[in-house]
């Protein structure tokens, strides 16, 4: 299945690789929402080049899997993995009809069900998901933020520009531009909280929990830098649990 990141894979790449956004907030975030993965087995769904994929290799996780529609961006990661020889398995499906590849402990979903172009898609990446995770597992996942405010603190001083839905009805086209080198443009959907807590609802998940991006300690270059992004953050976390019966 063609997918946008076959032709912007390598720019995306670049541009995520330097945006200090990812690692002070975004990465600090997703990992305390997550917590240790020592031990455990871990599918990273949209997982890209591996940016996540890699560190949950690295912080110990026993199984690690990554899964993407890019054949592109799944070649990028392996690439990036060659000659470190980590045991991490690349597979190209589309989320929305996922096999089950486990039943894995943790799954993380960074910047995956925005692309859902309809609530039944994704419904099938949650049940796809649902299906991965072992009872009780846990899924994590990294989501546009419905409460960005266009008029409030803008996020382009720190490399990513917002293009809003025009209106914030659910499946709307919207976007973001990532400003580091040749500028990138990524095109995905505003869905609302309440779309996404139904569709995974309606794929077999409980306890939705909201976690708002918070900047790691001692942050680069200050706290003070952080401030206007942290209060109007253009992502947010979301955990989600399978029920153990
Ligand atoms: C913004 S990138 C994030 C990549 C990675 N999670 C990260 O944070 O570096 C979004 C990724 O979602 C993938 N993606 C989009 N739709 C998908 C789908 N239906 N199934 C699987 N992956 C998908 C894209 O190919 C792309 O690699």
């Amino acid at each position: 299945m063609p997918s946008q990141y076959d032709e912007i894979g390598d720019a995306y790449t670049r541009a995520a690789d330097q945006l200090l956004f990812r690692r002070i907030v975004e990465r600090h975030t997703l990992l305390e929402v997550l917590g240790p993965v020592e031990g455990l087995s871990v599918l990273d769904v949209a997982c890209g080049d591996g940016y996540y994929t890699r560190l949950f290799w690295q912080a110990g996780a026993a199984r690690v899997v990554g899964v993407d529609v890019s054949e592109q961006m799944i070649r990028a990661a392996r690439a990036r993995d060659e000659g470190q020889e980590p045991g991490i398995e690349y597979r190209v499906h589309d989320a929305a009809a996922m096999p089950v590849l486990g039943s894995f402990d943790r799954i993380t979903a960074v910047y995956l069900l925005n692309y859902a172009g309809t609530r039944e898609q994704m419904v099938r990446m949650g049940e796809g998901m649902c299906a991965n995770l072992a009872p009780g597992g846990r899924l994590v996942a990294v989501l546009p933020n419905d409460g960005f405010d266009p008029a409030g603190p803008s996020p382009v001083k720190y490399g990513v520009a917002v293009r809003p839905p025009e209106d914030r009805k659910d499946g709307s086209a919207m976007g973001v531009e990532l400003l580091i080198g040749p500028s990138v443009a990524i095109d995905f959907f505003y869905w609302s909280r309440s779309a996404y807590e139904q569709a995974l609802a309606e794929a077999g998940f409980q306890d939705v929990c909201w976690h708002p991006l918070e900047c790691a300690p001692e942050p680069e270059p200050d706290a003070a830098f952080w401030r206007d992004y942290l209060a109007n953050p253009h992502a947010i976390a979301m955990s989600c649990r399978r029920p153990l019966g």
